[in-house]
């Protein structure tokens, strides 16, 4: 009897549990309401489609179901039969979508980059294992994005990484509904675009001869020549690579600072006629574009051509940041322009410069988006900012009906560090981890309701100062740019938890899929004053399938860890703290670094 009772209850538990259950994708859904039950793939399943933008969409499944488990469903257009059907539907909005998974098949509706999302939440859905039997959880789910803008920003300029890598970042971006990808192409430390009529700008600003890797002087110039650039060839592939994925490119021309590598290769357009080398070191340059020369203006005015016949993107970012005046204090010609363009100062220079690149946009049918210094000195119309130095330049964008897409470093600098710094990799410095990341509200309280409209979106930025290869890319990126996802589409009202737990399956994937993202803390891990001197510590893997090994005695427990099975009971000394420290093993055998908590009585 007390059995029957024992089996219906775990029973209705069971049933509870799986109602209750949620999807695993992230970004979070809007909406999800889990079924009972599963569809099964079978050998006759076949993929539908009734557009080309639907057929877009059914030939990422194909080759996904293909890659990920050996079986090759059919295409087919149409719109009966049991299967996998995409379907245009007008009455959704671009980006939104619907997925049902029903017994005997799915159906994804939506306009037509909401099928493409509706896909992304297919694949997210699909079982880890390639051997398992294709079966999806039956659900229905009704999803739309918060922010038209969720962009990621790779940092080429100052490291180049070849289209193939680039192309890796952009299927990773789309995974996690990422739309804007953000190419900062370049820098004082490279050029990296083909621009025809100025081939020096690639022969010459495209190579240095060694690259700074730590912050302590010389010895950390390694002295490794690089280099390299994007043909024109190659930037329509990755654009049409983007299109394909719904992925806008903005490409970014940094002016006038940031420009050392193109004055190494023309300085006929700085102030003092150089001669220039593409900077090695990282740091601000007092070397800039000058501002009084009409060559400038028609150099930029050529490269930008050349741009815009590679980048359909309406929005062209000119960077605009960290450009200092001192040059164009001492410029005859920068002067010159000052008192001829009766302008106040040198600010006003910046301000002049940048308008009249932003008309020459305009004229061409674009629109400019910066750095929050193109505010200096007065916005030019239709200007649109990005905010970097916190959330001010936003704000006050915001406030002058000026579209915003915030940046803010404190949250969204994924260059910065996300652990203590003993345990990571060099960086730039910062202190940004992913729950902080994940805690960013666009919407800053600063902006009045009726100005909010202005935030078109948010970005994460990945400045490549100390990144100098994929994986370290893929530690600084990951997992971060998921709760930057996260925060660009979901519900304002987010549940960190929430996010964790379906953060845990995301990193299985990844793992599988050789992103080598940084595994995140345990859950649970964190320093600690306590008023016991006994407690009990409770840990949870932060991935599915990982395991934790630990110590308390100070050795290192990559090589003595004990394997973590039930929470640790702590004694603490009555003087002096006990330091737990642990590493994390994923199931394909990558090893996090060594993680701390520190236990000190109070
Ligand atoms: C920037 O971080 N200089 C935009
Ligand atoms: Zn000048």
């Amino acid at each position: 009897m007390k059995q029957t009772f024992l089996f219906l209850y775990v029973l209705i538990a069971s049933i509870c549990t799986a109602f209750s259950q949620e999807v695993n994708i992230i970004p979070r859904p809007d909406y999800v309401d889990v079924k009972q039950g599963s569809f099964v793939f079978n050998a006759a399943t076949k993929i539908y489609y009734n557009t080309a933008a639907a057929a877009n969409s059914a030939k990422f499944l194909q080759s996904f179901i293909k890659d990920n488990y050996g079986i090759q469903p059919a295409i087919q257009k149409g719109s009966t039969g049991n299967g996998i059907h995409f379907i245009t539907d007008n009455s959704f909005k671009n980006e939104s979508y619907e997925l049902n998974i029903g017994k005997n098949g799915v159906a994804i509706k939506g306009g037509a980059a909401g099928l493409f999302y509706g896909l992304q939440s297919l694949l997210q859905m699909m079982p880890l294992e390639g051997n398992a039997p294709l079966a999806l959880q039956q659900v229905l789910i009704k999803d739309q994005p918060r922010f038209g803008y969720r962009g990621a920003m790779l940092d080429c300029g100052r490291y180049f990484f070849n289209p193939e890598d680039v192309k890796r970042f952009i299927d990773l971006m789309a995974y996690y509904k990422l739309n804007t990808f953000h190419w900062h192409l370049t820098e004082d430390g490279g050029w990296r675009i083909e621009i025809k009529k100025y081939p020096k700008l690639t022969q010459i600003g495209a190579w240095r001869r060694g690259t700074q890797s730590f912050r302590n002087g010389e010895e950390s110039f390694d002295r490794l020549p690089h280099g390299g650039f994007y043909t024109q060839q190659q930037i329509k592939d990755i654009v049409r690579y983007a299109q394909d994925r719904s992925i806008t490119i903005i490409p970014e021309i940094d002016m006038p600072g940031h420009t050392l590598a193109m004055l190494a290769a023309y300085p006929e357009i700085s102030c003092t006629g150089g001669p220039f080398k593409v900077l090695e070191h990282w740091g601000i340059q007092k070397d800039v574009l000058c501002a009084g020369n009409e060559r400038t203006y028609q150099i930029m005015g050529d490269v930008l051509d050349e741009l815009l016949a590679l980048f359909p993107s309406k929005i062209i970012h000119i960077g605009g940041d960290e450009a200092p005046k001192d040059r164009w204090k001492e410029c005859a010609k920068c002067q010159a322009k000052i008192r001829s363009e009766n302008l106040k100062d040198e600010h006003e220079l910046q301000s002049y410069f940048v308008k009249r690149i932003g008309k020459y946009l305009q004229a061409k049918g674009r629109r400019m988006l910066g750095w929050d210094e193109i505010m200096e000195g007065g916005l030019a119309p239709n200007a649109m900012v990005m905010s970097w130095r916190g959330e001010k330049g936003g704000i006050a964008a915001a406030q002058m009906h000026h579209e915003v897409v915030m940046a803010p470093n404190n949250y969204m600098y994924l260059d910065y560090y996300q652990g203590k710094k003993e345990g990571e990799p060099f960086n730039i410095g910062g202190n940004l981890p992913l729950e902080k990341v994940y805690s960013y509200e666009p919407l800053s309280p600063g902006i009045p309701k009726e100005n909010q409209k202005y935030v078109i979106g948010v970005q994460g930025n990945i400045w490549m100062e100390f990144i100098h290869s994929v994986p370290k890319i893929d530690y600084m990126g990951f997992p971060r740019l998921l709760a930057v996802a996260e925060t660009g589409w979901s519900k304002k009202e987010k549940d960190y938890s929430h996010f964790l737990n379906r953060l845990g399956y995301n990193l299985q994937w990844l793992d599988k899929k050789n992103v080598n993202f940084r595994i995140p803390d345990p859950v649970g891990l964190k320093d600690s004053v306590l008023s016991a001197k006994q407690f009990t510590v409770s840990l949870t893997p932060p991935i599915q399938g990982s395991e934790i090994y630990y110590t308390l005695n100070g050795d290192d427990p990559m090589e003595k860890g004990i394997p973590y099975t039930a929470p640790v009971k702590i004694d603490l000394p009555s003087t002096g703290s006990v330091i737990l420290k642990c590493i994390v093993r994923t199931q394909t055998g990558r090893v996090s670094g060594v993680r701390t908590a520190k236990y000190a009585l109070k």
